[in-house]
C-alpha cells in the first residue's frame, strides 16, 4: 500500500463585517485608488466585538468536517496556524477543541504568520507518517484587524480577519472522492535573520512590560513593505519552481496555482515569473485582503465552491509571511 496524506473536505470562514476601503479613508488618510492601484484589495472583514480567532475557527472547522463526511469525535489531531491566538494560553487548539466537544485530542498551536496553514500541510504529512490512523484538522486563522496600527497606513489598510479548515487522513481508496486531494509534495523554507522586515514585538519577552504601562506601536503590525514584497516575490517564484522542478513537472502541468493573497502586484509578478497564465491563478485579495494564515486555506475552499478546482486538477498552492518564512504544496484533486 502506497502511503498518502489525502486532504479529505474544507471549509471557511470570514466574519460578518465588512470593511471596504471608502470605510477606511474615513479613518486614515488614505484613498480607494491608492489601496487598489498598490494592492489589488477593495474590502476585507473585520471581527465582530467579542469575535475571538478560535470563533472563527470553530466556524471554519465544522463546515470542513461536513465536506469532509466526519464528526469531531474523529479528530486524532487538531492544529491551529495563527499568529494571533485568543490568548497567550490556553493555545487557541485546546480552545477550539472544547468548542468542538473532541475532548481528548492532540492540541497544538503552530505560528509560521502568513505561512502557517501551509507549514501545518507539513507538520500533518509527518504525523501521518508516523500514525496513519490519524485524522487531523488544521485550521488557518488570523485576526489581524486586533493588531493594526491606525497610524501607520502603509500597513493597516492591508490586513483582514478570517478562518480556513482542512481535514487530512490516509486514505487507500484507488478513487479520490470529489473535492478529495493527494498532498502529492509539501516544501518549507524561512530566514530568521530577515525576521525585523515584518514584526510585532509587543507582549513577548524582547518587548517586556508591566501592569499600568500604555500600548505603543511595538504592539502591532510592523512592516518594511517594500522589502517584503521583494523577497515575497523572489522566494515565491523560486520555491514553486524548486517544488515542480522536485516532481519532474513543468508550469503547463499545474491546472490552478493558488499563491499567498497578500497584494495584487505579488500574485502578478509572481505568476509572470513563472510564466502561467493569468487565467489559471485564483485571486480573492480583492474581497478579503491579506488574511494572513487564512489565506491559502480561504482561497482553495473558495476555489473549490466556485469549480475553479475540479477532480483530476493539479493545484500548485505557494505562501509567504513573516519569519520570514515560505512554502509550497502540490495537491492532486
Ligand atoms: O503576507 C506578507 C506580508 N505583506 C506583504 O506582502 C506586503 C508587501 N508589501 C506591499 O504590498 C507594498 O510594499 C505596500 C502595499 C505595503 C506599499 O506599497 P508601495 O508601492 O511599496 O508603497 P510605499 O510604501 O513605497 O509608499 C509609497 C507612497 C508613500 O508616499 P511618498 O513618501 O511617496 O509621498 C507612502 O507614504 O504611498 C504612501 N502610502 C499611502 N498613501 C495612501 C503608504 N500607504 C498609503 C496608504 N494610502 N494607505
Amino acid at each position: 500500500m502506497i502511503y498518502s496524506p489525502t486532504l479529505l473536505g474544507m471549509g471557511a470562514y470570514v466574519p460578518e463585517a465588512v470593511v471596504t476601503n471608502f470605510d477606511l479613508s474615513k479613518r486614515v488618510d488614505t484613498s480607494d485608488e491608492w489601496i487598489v492601484s498598490r494592492t489589488g484589495i477593495k474590502q476585507r472583514h473585520y471581527l465582530a466585538p467579542g469575535e475571538t480567532t478560535s470563533d472563527m475557527c470553530l466556524h471554519a472547522a465544522q463546515r470542513a468536517l461536513a465536506q469532509a463526511g466526519l464528526a469531531s469525535s474523529d479528530l486524532t489531531h487538531l492544529l491551529v496556524a495563527t499568529c494571533t491566538p485568543d490568548s497567550y494560553c490556553p493555545s487557541t487548539a485546546c480552545t477550539l477543541s472544547a468548542k468542538l466537544g473532541c475532548h481528548g485530542v492532540f492540541a497544538l498551536d503552530i505560528n509560521a504568520v502568513c505561512s502557517g496553514f501551509v507549514y501545518g500541510v507539513s507538520l500533518v504529512r509527518d504525523i501521518l507518517g508516523g500514525n496513519q490512523t490519524a485524522k487531523i484538522l488544521l485550521v488557518g486563522a488570523d485576526g489581524l484587524s486586533t493588531r493594526l496600527n491606525w497610524e501607520d497606513r502603509g500597513t493597516c489598510v492591508l490586513f483582514g480577519d478570517g478562518a480556513g479548515a482542512a481535514v487530512f487522513s490516509v486514505e487507500t481508496a484507488a478513487k479520490l472522492a470529489p473535492g478529495n486531494a493527494v498532498v502529492r509534495d509539501v516544501r518549507i523554507h524561512s530566514d530568521g535573520s530577515l525576521g525585523r522586515l515584518l514584526h510585532i514585538d509587543g507582549g513577548g519577552t524582547s518587548a517586556p512590560y508591566a501592569l499600568g504601562d500604555t500600548v505603543g506601536p511595538e504592539y502591532f503590525v510592523r512592516m518594511e513593505g517594500r522589502e517584503v514584497f521583494k523577497h515575497a516575490v523572489r522566494n515565491m517564484t523560486a520555491i514553486c519552481r524548486e517544488t515542480l522542478e522536485a516532481n519532474g513537472l513543468a508550469v503547463a502541468d499545474v491546472d490552478l496555482f493558488i499563491p499567498h493573497q497578500a497584494n495584487l502586484r505579488i500574485i502578478e509578478a509572481v505568476g509572470e515569473k513563472l510564466g502561467v497564465d493569468s487565467s489559471r491563478v485564483f485571486v480573492n485579495v480583492d474581497t478579503h485582503g491579506n488574511t494572513s494564515a487564512a489565506s491559502i486555506p480561504i482561497a482553495m475552499t473558495e476555489a473549490l465552491e466556485k469549480g475553479r478546482i475540479r477532480p483530476g486538477m493539479r493545484v500548485l498552492v505557494s505562501t509567504f509571511g513573516g519569519g520570514l518564512s515560505w512554502g509550497a504544496a502540490l495537491l492532486d484533486f
